[in-house]
């Protein structure tokens, strides 16, 4: 494994988040924060809820695609961003296996990467599979080259990025490609919130779980001492933005220590801090901002129903 996130390094920005955060007006937390071992696997159980369909409906899409994505692409490197578990990843790799020789997964989340890099490594024992620990949004840059990458960036976590964010780190990663390159892109779509607010508020709570986690995170991480049962999870639709937003809303007042920040927060009764974005989006809305950011659309698939989409584009002639 590779890391370019060590503990040191994830600590400070794990601080630096949390201070900016929880001092903010309205109070945030970013999203990445959720992702620890137990994180990750809630995670993966939202995955599999009947309200949840993103996965469901991108490995519908990468079924149908995954040959014309090979025949396209003809790629030597599988880079994945935010990679996860792999699981839907292993239909591109048994697509790609004529070409492929190396899978690059990156995450965050090291270890349960670790473990899911693992995996896949003994079930394709041709493959260099080289696991990298880093932050998509700081470390693009450092990622490795050569020649025909598909970089892979699914599950629709580009949802998960603001606006700006979203728009820099299109910027960034178009900057890191070349002629030959691909970028495979997952993005939820518009839909009615009457499907939309379930898929981020399931009857069994485990999304409720899954945001309460970045609590869980924050005490172990920094020495805090938040009452998780204390907040409750909300998940609204925004018209407006076009995002689902989750935030933890304060059952009581209550204050909160964060010992290896010396720092002391109110929250008052009802007092919503947002923990997340779920942008979805529409096909010119992916297409101006990937041509924005000087990357042309060469495919755009939907599933049956067009609920979820996958983009292939190149670095635009
Ligand atoms: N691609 C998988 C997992 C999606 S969950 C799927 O489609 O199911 C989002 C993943 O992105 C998590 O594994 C999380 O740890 C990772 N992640 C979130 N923010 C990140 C960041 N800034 N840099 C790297 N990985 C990140
Ligand atoms: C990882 N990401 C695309 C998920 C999403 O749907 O925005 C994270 C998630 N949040 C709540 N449920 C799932």
């Amino acid at each position: 494994m590779d890391t370019f996130l060590t503990a040191d390094d994830l600590a400070k920005t794990l601080r630096q988040d949390v201070r900016e955060g929880l001092t903010a007006t309205p109070k945030t937390l970013p999203p990445k924060w959720f992702y620890d071992e137990r994180g990750s696997a809630l995670f993966e159980e939202i995955t599999r809820l009947e309200e949840y369909y993103p996965t469901r409906r991108e490995r519908e899409i990468l079924i149908a695609r995954a040959a014309d994505i090979a025949a396209i692409t003809g790629a030597r490197t599988l880079l994945e961003l935010g990679a996860g578990s792999g699981e839907k990843t292993r239909l591109l790799l048994d697509a790609l296996s004529g070409t492929l020789r190396a899978y690059v997964p990156v995450d965050v989340s090291g270890d349960f990467l670790a473990d899911a890099a693992a995996g896949i490594a003994a079930d394709h024992p041709d493959l260099a599979v080289r696991s990298v620990a880093a932050d998509y949004e700081q470390h693009l840059h450092l990622l490795p080259g050569g020649e025909r990458r598909l970089i892979a960036f699914l599950g629709g976590t580009i949802g998960n990025m603001l606006p700006a964010a979203r728009i820099g780190f299109l910027g960034g990663l178009r900057a890191t490609m070349s002629d030959g390159d691909f970028l495979l892109l997952g993005a939820d779509l518009v839909k009615d919130a009457a499907r939309l607010v379930p898929a981020y508020d399931d009857a069994a709570g485990i999304t409720a779980e899954f945001n309460r986690n970045v609590l869980h995170v924050i005490n172990r991480e920094l020495g805090a001492d938040f009452d998780p049962a204390a907040f409750e999870h909300v998940a609204v639709w925004d018209d407006g933005d076009e995002w689902i937003e989750m935030r933890l809303r304060s059952v009581r007042d209550q204050d909160v220590r964060v010992g290896a920040l010396d720092l002391e927060v109110s929250f008052r009764e009802g007092e919503e801090m947002r923990t997340e974005v779920s942008a979805k989006f529409r096909r010119d809305r992916l297409e101006t901002e990937l041509g924005a950011a000087g990357l042309e659309l060469a495919e755009f698939w939907t599933d049956e129903a067009g609920d979820f989409s996958l983009s292939l584009a190149r670095p635009a002639g």
